[in-house]
């Protein structure tokens, strides 16, 4: 494909937390040495469960949080050494959906106010009828407008989010999750929407979600995290995965219910803490083809030239 819009360059974050009066602060990695090209034009989907750094890396990308180490580069400029003034320029050209239209959304707004805001806080007039254009690019009828975030459904009220998101004719949107917590007939239904307008708006996305199957159909390219660090990287949504963690997301039925979302049915072992990782491959304890090895020795994430990557000591094939 092209040229990278946004280039991820050893990117890490790191957490404290704790420190009250009877404990210590607690140090975790939630994004570990992450680097990734998002090519113009690429839906990039980022897959994982819960906890494993998908959202940190999102704001990340962002610059809505400070990496403690490495580099973000949007379409050639790097955002971490951007002054503020030249950072909120760059913003216009960016957004995020995310996962929860019901607390994304002010209840105190009107739909119209909502997507006026983008233009209040880069200080920009937004031009006459720029409202219902956006109203009509989502699919929601004129008359939404007036109405406030709770008479819509919640269809609708992501609908607006990502109305939101497009206010400023960005190039690139982040997707936390955007379907997640709506009904299977609506998320598909809103991926439909996410579909047409990149193709109509020319848009790049870095697609975030736990269900792999979603991703492998929605995406042209799929990353796999596991505890912050990515451990596979797939060129083409339709490669066979490589490494056990990716083989049991495949193997196991995700549901959308959040509830269900923290084990894989398919795995046994512990999780281990990321405030303590072991030493090693940090899937070992869940991973069905451990070796000694594994339990020793941290494996390097390797490309090979069709742009599939990997982090195992042991591939499946
Ligand atoms: N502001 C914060 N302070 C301390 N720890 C944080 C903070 N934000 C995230 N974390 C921790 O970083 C890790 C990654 O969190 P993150 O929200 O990025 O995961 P996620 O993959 O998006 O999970 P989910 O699928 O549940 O949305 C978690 O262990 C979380 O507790
Ligand atoms: S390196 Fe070893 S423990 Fe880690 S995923 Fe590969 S086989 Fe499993
Ligand atoms: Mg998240």
């Amino acid at each position: 494909m092209t040229e990278p819009l946004v280039t991820l360059d050893h990117l890490s974050r790191r957490f404290e937390t704790g420190g009250g009066w009877f404990t210590k602060p607690r140090a975790m990695m939630a994004v570990r040495d992450v680097s990734l090209a998002i090519p113009k034009g690429a839906v990039m989907g980022v897959v994982g469960e819960s906890g494993c750094g998908k959202s940190t890396l999102a704001r990340l990308v962002l610059r809505l949080i400070e990496p403690t180490a490495g580099q973000v580069r949007f379409d050639g400029t790097d955002l971490t050494t951007l002054s503020p003034a030249a950072l909120r320029l760059m913003r216009r050209r960016m957004a995020m959906v995310f996962q929860d239209p019901y607390s994304s959304l002010d209840p105190r707004y009107t739909i119209a106010d909502v997507l006026a805001e983008p233009y209040r806080a880069q200080g920009l007039p937004m031009p006459e009828g720029r409202v219902q254009e956006l109203l009509a690019q989502v699919g929601l009828s004129p008359a939404m407008a007036r109405a406030f975030p709770h008479q819509l459904s919640g269809g609708q009220r992501q609908r607006a989010g990502i109305a939101r998101a497009l206010a400023l004719a960005p190039d690139f949107l982040v997707l936390d999750e955007p379907t997640a917590s709506l009904d299977v007939s609506i998320q598909a239904q809103i991926i439909a929407l996410l579909e047409d307008l990149k193709a109509r708006l020319g848009l790049t996305y870095l697609f975030i979600s736990h269900d792999l199957g979603l991703v492998r159909y929605f995406c042209d390219r799929i990353v796999v995290m596991y505890l912050g660090a990515v451990v596979e990287v797939l060129p083409d949504p339709k490669a066979p995965p490589r490494h056990p963690y990716t083989r049991a997301l495949m193997a196991s039925n995700f549901t959308p219910d959040p509830r269900q979302r923290k084990s894989l049915a398919a795995l046994t072992g512990e999780i281990p803490s990321a405030f303590a990782l072991p030493p090693g491959c940090a899937f070992a304890s869940r991973c069905p083809v451990a070796t000694d090895l594994c339990r020793r020795e941290n494996p390097a994430l390797l490309r090979d030239e069709s742009g599939h990557a990997l982090a195992c000591f042991h591939p499946q094939s």
